[in-house]
């Protein structure tokens, strides 16, 4: 398959603010939600689970706050990434160090300058920056003192600090995603919303009216956002990955479809403008009632996103039945039971590069606006070679099955501007906070226990990546 991808397609990679730079209290940053919690998948789950216990608990190593000190080493980094061929870098910048406390009367000049000096430094390097605005990053300070974004508060602080960054990053910045992964606000409420939870409360209630404060904050954004620049193109992002029926009995099927609607509600909002029709039967079920004035309404309807970006690692799986639910298999942010046509990976994951084609579809279907595919990969246990080498064929592999379907994608219409793979360089897992849970073409030289020179390493990966974007995804 030969010149399927678009030229000016945006290939590149994917990091995060919170998983990458460290560096966690330089210059004037407040703590950000990452910053509290400890690595390891077992004790990181119980720990974004209880935010307040979290609090004050001592786990005295941190992942975050030294990570893989992107923040010191970025440019080492980006010339690494030039070398790769990149097009465009998505990254984040992190809230905290703009707003260290989130409500602020004033930006953090000195944070400011750090994301001068990287956006400068992509543009040297002929490198579109594609700015995610908040990666589960909402500053610690406000949850604390307004319980995260349940609070419809938050939409005035959010709104103020991307009024700055759009304003500073204005003809430097044209790519912009609001949120990450916005429905992670129903899977892990205290990485997605910063929200803490009452003794008793209805927790839907809170998820989803924190929900309806990101979704007109979002719509705030795209508004200043297209105000300021009218070349601007602002986007959602949504961790995608189709739902697929256990069997093809009706109420499977029917399982599917309500667990797909949980997913795609966030983005009817975003790229509709509107509640979608199905929602009042499912907040109402949920028990749950979601406060919105008809201003909102309005914010709503008249700014919709400008594109679709989304992450996809795997497809999940329903059933109707309880029995075959009881199969469920915890750990990842999206509960599943297996699929028996596919295979996992080490982490659990299933590994479904056909699903990548139908999410493709559904999301273009559905929307009718370009896809950006912001996060895709594989975490793995990479091992260093005695001669220094790092052989990762199994994530070539991985690559080379999702970029195949993502060309089918496109030849079935989808009009895809951008594929960038998540975890470009090794850094520290979102989920388990672990550092062995590898996504890189560049390998970071960082035990879980924080051990290690820092020092990067190019694997197998990269050269083959290289070659990837240097033919325009023909030789995979
Ligand atoms: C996405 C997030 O959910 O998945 C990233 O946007 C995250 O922040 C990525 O790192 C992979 O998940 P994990 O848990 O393997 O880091």
């Amino acid at each position: 398959m030969k010149n399927i991808i678009p030229k000016n397609f945006l290939w590149g990679g994917a990091i995060a603010a919170n998983q990458c730079e460290g560096a966690y209290l330089d210059d004037g940053k407040g703590l950000s939600p990452v910053d509290i919690l400890p690595g390891g998948p077992k004790i990181r789950r119980e720990a974004l689970a209880d935010v307040r216990k979290t609090m004050e608990t001592d786990y005295g190593y941190y992942p975050s706050h030294i990570s893989i000190d992107f923040f010191h080493r970025f440019k080492e980094d980006i010339a690494l990434f030039k070398e790769m061929g990149f097009k465009c870098l998505r990254t984040s910048i992190c809230w905290a160090r703009v707003f260290p406390n989130g409500d602020d009367l004033e930006p953090n000049e000195e944070g400011l300058k750090f994301y001068d000096a990287l956006i400068d430094e992509l543009i040297k390097n002929n490198i579109e920056p594609v700015i995610t605005i908040n990666h589960f990053d909402t500053p610690l300070e406000l949850t604390k003192k307004y319980g995260g974004w349940k609070n419809k508060k938050l939409i005035e602080f959010y709104t103020k600090y991307c009024e700055v960054l759009f304003k500073r990053y204005k003809g430097k910045v044209k790519y912009w995603m609001t949120f990450n992964e916005i429905n992670m606000i129903l899977h892990i409420p205290s990485f997605g919303g910063g929200l803490v939870f009452e003794e008793g409360e209805n927790r839907k209630q809170v998820m989803y009216q924190g929900a309806h404060h990101q979704l007109v904050a979002s719509a705030i954004a795209t508004k200043i956002g297209h105000e300021i620049d009218s070349e601007n193109k602002i986007g959602c992002m949504l961790a995608a990955g189709t739902v697929y029926p256990n069997t093809c009995n009706p109420r499977d099927i029917l399982a599917a479809q309500d667990a797909n609607r949980e997913n795609y509600f966030f983005i009817d909002v975003q790229s509709r403008g509107e509640y979608p029709s199905y929602s009042k039967r499912m907040l109402k079920e949920l028990g749950v009632s979601i406060e919105i004035t008809e201003d909102e309404k309005k914010l709503l309807k008249e700014n919709t996103v400008d594109y679709i970006g989304f992450s996809y690692y795997s497809s999940r799986l329903r059933s109707a039945d309880p029995e075959v639910m009881k199969n469920i298999k915890s750990g990842n942010a999206f509960a599943t039971i297996a699929n028996p046509y596919l295979k996992e990976s080490e982490w659990g994951w299933t590994i479904d590069p056909v699903g990548l084609r139908i999410t493709m579809n559904e999301l273009y279907d559905r929307y009718e606006k370009p896809l950006f595919i912001v996060e895709n990969g594989l975490g793995a246990i990479d091992k260093v070679e005695e001669d220094g080498t790092i052989n990762d064929d199994y994530r070539i592999d991985y690559l080379r099955q999702h970029i195949e379907q993502m060309k089918e994608g496109i030849k079935d219409g989808v009009d895809l501007i951008g594929y960038t793979p998540w975890g470009c360089i090794d850094l520290v897992s979102a989920g388990t906070g672990q550092m062995s849970k590898r996504y890189g073409f560049i390998y970071v030289d960082k035990d879980d226990n924080g051990e290690g020179t820092l020092k990067r390493f190019k694997k197998k990966s990269f050269d083959w990546y290289k070659n990837v974007i240097a033919t325009n995804g023909d030789n995979l």
